[in-house]
Order: C-alpha cells, then structure tokens, then sequence
C-alpha cells in the first residue's frame, strides 16, 4: 500500500483545522447532542488554539496520506504538553483520527507504530492515551495493539462530564 507520513506545521493550519473537525464530528456525532458538539468543536479546533499546539514545541501533528489523499492524523505530546501530568518519561497519543471511507486500511496502526518509533526514539518509558468509555471501536483497536486499561479521567464535552479510560502500554 501506498502511505506517506508528512509531519505538519504552521502551513498546514487550515487542513488540520478541517480534518480535526470532519473526523470528530463523524466519530461522536450519534452519542452527543448538537449544543455539546458545536461547542467542543468551536473550542477545541479554532484556529487560534490549534495554532497554539502546532507552536509548541512539545507536540507533534502528522498527516497520513493514502495513495495519495488526506486519510488521517496524529497528535502527539510529551511532557508539559500532556493532557495529564504523566511525567517526562511519557508520551501521550491525544488524537488519533482516520477518515471513516480510510478506516480498516491499517493506517491506524501505522499512526499508532509512529507514535511508538518517537516515543523509543526519546527514551520514553511509556505511552498512554485517554479514550471515551463509550468509543467501543476504539478501545479495542487499542487493546489489539497491546494497551491495557490503567485508569480513568473527566471529559467536557460541552457542559456534559464524560469518563475516559486511560490506556497505557509500557515500552521499556
Ligand atoms: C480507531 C482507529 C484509529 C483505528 O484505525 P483503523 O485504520 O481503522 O484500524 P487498522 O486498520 O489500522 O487496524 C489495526 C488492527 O486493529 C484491529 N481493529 C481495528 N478496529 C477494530 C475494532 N473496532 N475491533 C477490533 N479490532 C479492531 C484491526 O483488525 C487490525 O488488526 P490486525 O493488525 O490484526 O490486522 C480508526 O478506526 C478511527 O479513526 N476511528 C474513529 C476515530 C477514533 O475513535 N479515534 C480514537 C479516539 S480516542
């Protein structure tokens, strides 16, 4: 198969914009309310947020293409970029996105596998990730790819609290 990584940056601010956008909403759009998902979609992916994480030196975004076309992303974070205060020895997969019509492609995996290959390639001892309870379709992509559940975190989404699973594999 024909994949090709592109880490992003600055330039590629609108692209991530409306991927991060298209592929949160088809994910969540059947389990939430609409007032809960425009929020958390003009909140989370305004331009001047995701500006501020492609900045930070502490997180990195890739863009997967497949023969050629926009089929995903990954949103990495180490240190004080992380969502939880995991430590320096840990990286922290935040976003992983497939356009549902790429799913099935093993393109995940491949995201997941380059997640892993930066994360060996600092010495990371571990890399974990929080998951909503209710993303059944992603907790067992996780699992098969050796994450196991060791904990549990709030969520907004909107004005609702929501649980996620924390999973972590261990590297070392
Ligand atoms: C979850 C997601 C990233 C997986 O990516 P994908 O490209 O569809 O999955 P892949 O084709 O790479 O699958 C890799 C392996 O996981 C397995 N797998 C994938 N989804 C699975 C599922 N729902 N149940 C069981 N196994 C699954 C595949 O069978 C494959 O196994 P193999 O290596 O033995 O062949 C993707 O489906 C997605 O973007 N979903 C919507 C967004 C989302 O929920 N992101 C996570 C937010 S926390």
């Amino acid at each position: 198969m024909t994949v090709k990584l592109k880490q992003c940056t600055s330039e590629d601010l609108k692209i991530l914009q409306n991927i991060s956008i298209e592929t949160f909403y088809d994910t969540f759009k059947d389990q939430n309310s609409p007032e809960n998902m425009e929020a958390y979609l003009k909140r989370a992916f305004n331009l001047n947020q995701l500006e501020k994480e492609l900045c930070n030196v502490s997180s990195e975004f890739y863009f997967i293409c497949f023969h050629e076309e926009l089929a995903g992303y990954l949103k990495v974070n180490i240190n004080d970029a992380q969502t939880e205060k995991m430590g320096n020895e840990s990286l922290e997969i935040e976003r992983i996105y497939i356009k549902s019509n790429f799913q099935g492609n093993g393109l995940g995996k491949y995201l997941l596998n380059q997640a892993v290959d930066i994360a060996i390639g600092q010495n990371k001892r571990k890399i974990w990730l929080g998951v909503w309870e209710k993303n059944e379709n992603a907790i067992a992509f996780y699992r098969k790819m050796g994450f196991v559940q060791t904990g549990a975190h709030s969520f907004y989404m909107g004005d609702e609290e929501q649980i996620d699973f924390i999973m972590t594999q261990t590297l070392i």
